[in-house]
Parts: structure tokens; sequence; C-alpha cells
């Protein structure tokens, strides 16, 4: 009798510059996942765990923060996504659940080592230690250009801009061409979208990479 094959997992990671839109295309690609009949796990980097969420706090909105070194936030960035990869990511994998990170690894590839000079070799070996083998099946990059992306950030009125937001222009084109370099050297596992398009463009092609992928 011919078995049903159980649903195997995936994660999905979305990465850009502040302002891309990660949120609204990821919530709208988890409600096609359920549709799809797939369960849908959602998570935020930093974050995601007890643990993270006060790392989190650390990072972003402490005090100090601005004193603090390149080295400290790359491992603390780190410690946050180790916690949430074997708390939460590797089970649901397990399960047969389609994980959505709103950033993972490459957000410390391209924010810490290119953003912050660290470069790419203590950042990739710092990363593999933290993730272990629990590498994104796909990853998808919002591109906006570094103007759209500070003037949507602008436009969030709620509050003051926290401490990573506060960087400067040229801080976030690198951001932006160092996930364009990324993709570029990795095109199996990268999907690059324009962020500037209307929402559902946006989604439609999102949706179309990944169901290439879901098979
Ligand atoms: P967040 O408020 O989640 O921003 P966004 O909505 O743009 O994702 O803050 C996360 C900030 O941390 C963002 O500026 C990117 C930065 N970051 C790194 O620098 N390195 C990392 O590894 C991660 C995960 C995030």
């Amino acid at each position: 009798m011919a078995t049903r094959k159980k649903s195997s997992g995936m994660l999905i990671s979305f990465e850009g510059s502040e302002g891309s839109g990660k949120s609204t295309q990821i919530a709208l690609l988890a409600e096609r996942l359920q549709h799809a009949g797939r369960e849908v796990l959602s998570v935020r980097e930093p974050g995601g765990t007890e643990i993270g969420e006060q790392v989190r706090n650390i990072i972003v909105h402490n005090s100090k923060g601005d004193e603090m070194c390149a080295e400290t936030e790359l491992l603390l960035f780190a410690a946050a996504r180790a916690q949430l990869v074997r708390e939460v990511i590797m089970p649901a994998l397990q399960r047969g659940t389609v994980v959505l990170s709103d950033r993972y690894l490459d957000s410390s590839t391209v924010y810490q080592g290119i953003g912050r000079n660290l470069g790419a070799d203590p950042v990739e070996r710092i990363n593999r230690f933290a993730i272990g083998n629990v590498m994104p099946d796909v990853t998808i990059v919002i591109d906006v250009p570094t103007e759209v992306s500070l003037a949507r950030l602008r436009q969030r009125a709620s509050d003051l801009p926290d401490r990573m937001e506060r960087e400067n222009v040229s801080f976030y084109k690198k951001v932006r061409e160092g996930y364009l370099v990324l993709a570029k050297g990795m095109p199996e596992r990268f999907v690059v979208v324009d962020g500037t398009k209307p929402t559902r463009t946006v989604e439609k092609q999102i949706w179309t990479a990944v169901q290439k992928r879901l098979g």
C-alpha cells in the first residue's frame, strides 16, 4: 500500500534593509502557505525566544548601545540565533513546518561583516557555529534603494529611531550592496525581488519562487 509522504520542513529567510517590507510579505506568504495546507511558523531575529528577546533588548534599545563594539554586536546576534535555532526552528522543521524567519545569518554577514567592516571570515565562522547545519532552503531579499528605505523608515512615526536605525546613509548603502553581492554569489539559494513594486506584485514573485522549491 502506498504511504503518503509526510511534508518535509522548510526554512525560508527574509532579508533586506529596514523599510523593505519584509514583515508585510512574511504575513502574506504565511497566508498562502496555510491555504496550501502547510503548517507555518514565523519567527524574527534577533528574538523569537525569551532569551533571544532579552538579547534583542540589549542590542536594540540599550541606552549605552552606542558604545557597543562591533564584535560584541556580532556575538549577541549569534547568541540569539543559536537559541532560536535549537529551541524553535529545528523542532519545527522536524515536525514538517515551513518556518519563515524575519532575518537570519545573512543579516550578520551583511550588517556586521560588511556594514561594520568585521570581514567575511570571522562572521562566517561564528554564523556557522551558531546555526549548526540549519541553513535556509530559500532566502528572499527584498531590495529597495537606500533612499526609499530611509524615507519609509522616517514615515514610521511610532517612536524615536532605535540604535540600529540611527546609522548613516553610507552604512545602509553598504548593506544594500552587500545583499546583492551575496545573492549573486549563491543564486541557488537567493531570490531577489524589487521591493519598490506594488505589494501584490512582490507577493506573487515570492510565491512563485517558493512554490518552485516546495515541489
Ligand atoms: P528590527 O527592528 O527587527 O529591524 P527590521 O524590522 O528592519 O528587521 O531590528 C533588527 C536590526 O538588527 C536591523 O537594523 C538589522 C540588525 N541586524 C544585524 O545587524 N545583524 C543581525 O544578524 C540581525 C539579525 C539583525
